[in-house]
């Protein structure tokens, strides 16, 4: 079964957006990790990114029809858009949430993640090696190629 990566806003900006916080790992690299991990474990991996909640949205509809397996960081998005959890809330496979950086060590206001209560797990600080782990999660415990 195929698994879906999807990126939230200013993520396509990685590698130059505030390298302290989130690495200097470009988005580009991270796409290509997320597909070499993905033939690694026999995956299908779709890595996608966008600006625009709607497009999200759609692509959320999309992996819910599919019963697809989502990896998602939500970014800005995980603060404050109910739009994009009941999205997330309709998806009938696993949900990986992730950030790269620690959301809860930095400002209050990151703290809270509206996505995290309908995410099957969270996976928060670990930088980009949190897509690496989600993936492998979902090869071993959701996507085992007996399903
Ligand atoms: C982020 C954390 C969010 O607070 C922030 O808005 C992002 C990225 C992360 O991956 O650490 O854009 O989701």
């Amino acid at each position: 079964r195929r698994v879906y990566v999807l990126n939230g806003p200013n993520l396509g900006r990685l590698g130059t957006r505030q390298p302290e916080v989130y690495g200097v790992t470009t988005y580009a690299d991270l796409v290509a990790l997320c597909e070499a991990t993905g033939r690694e474990l026999g995956l299908a991996v779709t890595v996608r990114q966008t600006d625009a909640e709607h497009e999200l949205l759609g692509w959320l509809h999309a992996a819910a029809d599919e019963e697809a397996a989502v990896v998602l960081n939500p970014a800005a998005w995980s603060h404050y858009s109910v739009a994009v959890r009941d999205a997330c809330a309709m998806l009938r496979g696993p949900l990986v949430e992730v950030h790269i950086s620690n959301i809860h060590a930095r400002e209050e206001f990151r703290h809270h993640s509206v996505v995290s209560a309908v995410a099957t797990g969270v996976i928060c600080g670990l930088g980009v090696d949190g897509y690496r782990l989600a993936l492998h999660h979902l090869a071993l415990h959701h996507l085992a190629r007996r399903d």
